[in-house]
Order: structure tokens, then C-alpha cells, then sequence
């Protein structure tokens, strides 16, 4: 902790409070409980980037290890996600292998040859993951215990692959009803995806809970818990500044209470209005390098032009002006509008209006016209 700094503006670090998710966490902890009929046995945690999927992720793999239960935690990519899980469930099933019987790992051999595993008849064959899964299940139900598969970035993984992890899920938790629980994160854009497609597949059956930016009260709480925890101050007023610039995008409130703290000659007397200007003045400065230029990276031309056909307005825009700018019907605009909702850029603000999800964007695209190149490629600002 820098300084005493409580706050950590870093992807995946977990928050000093991690604010406003109680009712994820409580949905999520009720079915390890519950168990494999539970509605959230099997979840998906979507949202923009920086709303805190990660951490959430760890906190869930935080509340399956204090039941006792076993977690196995991957990202989707890069590829051979089957088989870095099997890789897992081999090992699990050797740590908890006991003198009784059952599955004994004798070889872990290069990813692609799988595991060699050895029953108590001696019987050796190669394990594959829909047989490991289940093995581990049933050893665990002995114990009144489970498995927690977490799985990050499943909109980066090989569709095919996380199709046939979807798959072998499907039928040793649901169907078989064996003791293990997924939870997947993905951004918005894995809707159209791995989420789209007329097969009902495990991932489109599983509950879905948008991790979006947090209320004002949460925010609050985000903000002045950490301070106050270490016996440290923040004026009345700074706080409520502080709460409106992040619009409660929980990286940004990171940025925002990282800086504002290190502003402050002695954090433990008060963080003063001024110290959380500096602060806010820094975090936004940074938020676009951090989080708004890889957004961009990833987004056509055309999605690049509706963005900065919204700059023209100071606050909200409705989609009909944008159309009109980009002189294009109201419907075709609509298309681009809904990826751009996805990928979390942008917020719907009432009927036919939009607005930027991170109120700086605005700012932040007029800066970067100046270094749009011939081709319109912008280079990252410094
Ligand atoms: N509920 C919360 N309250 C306060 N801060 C939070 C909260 N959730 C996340 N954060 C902070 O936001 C930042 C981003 O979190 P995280 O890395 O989990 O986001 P993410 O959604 O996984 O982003 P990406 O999609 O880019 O991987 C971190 O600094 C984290 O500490
Ligand atoms: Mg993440």
C-alpha cells in the first residue's frame, strides 16, 4: 500500500470495498447452498470493461473456499482452455485422493495427450475432462462439498472450446446433478457471440447478472469507507465531487480515491476539495489510456464515427441527430447503437437517447481527433 494508500486503480485488483454487489454475491452464495437446482448454480457476470468482473469473480471464489469447497479459476483464452482445465481437475482429484479407492492421477503428460489416471483395479486409461468433472463431483458430494469453475474473459475464448467446456458442464451439473458450480464473466459483446445462435446451449441457460456501475449511495461507500477505516478524513464536500466524477464506474472510483488520496499533504487530517480536484483532474487523465483507448482499439470505423458524431452534443444525444450527422436512416444508426450499448461505451438515457457510459469520453475523443492519422487510426494518447 503506497503511503498508506488504500485504494488499488489496477484491472483485477480486488477494491478495500468491494461496494455495491451484495445482491450478486447473496444470489450466488444462496445457490452454493442450494446446490445444482439453485437458478444461480450456474452464472454469468457480464458487464463493460473496469466494472469490476474480475474481482467479483475472486470474491466468489473467496465465499466457495470458505465453505470448503474446491476452486478451479481459468480465462478462456488463450486456447486449450479444455485441457488447462482437465489439467486441474486431474490434480484436485489426486489432492483429494485417499486411501479408499477411486481415480489416482499417475502422469500428467503434455496438455494435448490428456492425464493418465489409475483406478483401483488398475486400470489405466487416459482421463478426458467430462470424466474428471464427474469423478471430482462424486468425490466431493461424499463430502457435502463441490467444485467452483470460474471462467474470466469468455468473450476472448475459442467459441468452439468454451462450446464444448458449455457442453460437458451441461451434463455433469445439470443433468447429473453432480456438486459443480460455474461462473463465467464476460463483456456485453459476448452476446452477440457465444451468446447468440438458436441452440440453447449451458451458456445461454445460465442466470445473468450485469455488473454496472454502482448507485451514488454505493459509490459513496466505495469512496469513504476505505478513507475512514484507516482513521483517515475527507471533507463533506470533496466527497460528494468525488462521488459525481466517477459516475459510478468502479475503476474510476479507484482512480479517483487512489488520487485524490495522494493529493493530500496528511490524508490522516483531511482530504481536502482541492486534493480531490488534483485527483479527479489525474484520474481522468488516465481512465483514457487505461480503459477508454482499448475500447476504442477494438471498435470499426463506423462505430468510431457514431461516437464522435455524439461529441457534438454536451450531454445526452439523440439517435435521430446522430443518424442525421452521419446521414443515415434512424434505423441503420439503431444497429450501430446496439453494438456500441454492448461494448459498454455507451448508456441508453431514455427513449431514443444515448449518453457516454464514463461522462470524460466526450473529452477524450475531442482530444484524440487531433492525432487521427490518414487512415483514421488514432495513435494512444500519452
Ligand atoms: N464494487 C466495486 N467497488 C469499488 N471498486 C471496484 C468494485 N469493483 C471493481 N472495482 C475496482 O475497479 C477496477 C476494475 O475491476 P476489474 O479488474 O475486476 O474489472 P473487470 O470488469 O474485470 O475489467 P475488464 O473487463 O477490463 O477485465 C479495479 O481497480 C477494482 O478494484
Ligand atoms: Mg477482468
Amino acid at each position: 500500500m503506497a503511503n498508506g494508500n488504500p485504494f488499488s486503480p489496477t484491472f483485477g485488483a480486488s477494491p478495500p470495498e468491494l461496494a455495491g454487489r451484495d445482491d450478486v454475491l447473496e444470489a450466488i452464495e444462496d445457490a452454493l447452498d442450494t446446490g445444482p437446482t439453485h437458478p444461480d448454480y450456474s452464472a454469468l457476470l457480464i458487464g463493460a470493461r473496469g466494472t469490476g468482473k474480475t474481482v467479483m469473480l475472486e470474491a466468489i471464489e473467496e465465499l466457495a473456499r470458505s465453505r470448503g469447497w474446491l476452486t478451479i479459476a481459468e480465462t478462456a483464452f488463450p486456447a486449450r482452455l479444455p485441457d488447462r482445465l482437465l489439467r486441474r481437475a486431474a490434480e484436485l482429484l489426486d489432492a483429494t485422493g485417499d486411501s479408499q479407492g477411486g481415480w489416482r492421477v499417475t502422469g500428467l503428460q503434455a496438455a494435448s495427450l490428456g492425464v493418465t489416471v489409475e483406478h483401483q483395479d488398475a486400470d489405466r486409461r487416459p482421463l478426458d475432462l467430462r470424466a474428471a468433472l464427474a469423478a471430482l463431483g462424486d468425490r466431493l458430494s461424499e463430502h457435502e462439498t463441490g467444485l467452483l469453475i470460474t471462467l474470466d474473459e469468455l468473450q476472448g475464448g475459442d467459441i468452439d472450446e468454451v462450446r464444448e467446456v458449455g457442453s460437458i458442464l451441461q451434463h455433469v451439473t445439470r443433468r447429473e446433478q453432480r456438486p459443480v458450480a460455474f461462473v463465467g464473466a464476460a463483456l456485453p459483446s459476448v452476446e452477440d457471440g457465444l451468446l447468440s445462435g438458436d441452440a440453447a446451449t449451458f451458456l445461454q441457460r445460465c442466470s445473468i447478472h450485469e455488473i454496472g456501475r454502482l448507485t451514488p449511495a454505493a459509490t459513496q461507500a466505495a469512496i469513504a469507507k476505505p478513507i475512514q477505516g484507516l482513521g483517515a478524513e475527507i471533507s463533506a464536500e470533496g466527497l460528494s465531487t468525488a462521488v459525481a466524477a466517477t459516475a459510478g464506474y468502479p475503476f474510476m472510483v479507484q482512480l479517483v480515491g487512489f488520487h485524490s488520496w495522494k493529493a493530500a499533504e496528511n490524508p490522516m487530517t483531511e482530504i481536502t476539495d482541492a486534493n480531490v480536484s488534483t485527483g479527479i483532474d489525474e484520474a481522468e487523465r488516465r481512465i483514457g489510456r487505461l480503459v477508454l483507448w482499448p475500447t476504442w482499439k477494438d471498435l470499426s470505423q463506423v462505430d468510431r464515427n457514431f461516437l464522435i458524431a455524439m461529441t457534438q452534443d454536451l450531454g445526452t444525444s439523440k439517435l435521430s441527430d446522430v443518424a442525421h450527422r452521419l446521414g443515415v436512416t434512424v434505423s441503420y444508426a439503431g444497429v450501430y447503437r446496439q453494438r456500441l450499448l454492448r461494448s459498454g461505451v455507451i448508456t441508453a438515457a431514455g427513449k431514443g437517447q444515448i449518453s457516454f457510459t464514463h461522462p470524460s469520453t466526450r473529452e477524450w475523443i475531442l482530444t484524440l481527433d487531433d492525432t487521427l492519422d490518414s487512415q483514421g487510426e488514432a495513435q494512444p494518447p500519452q
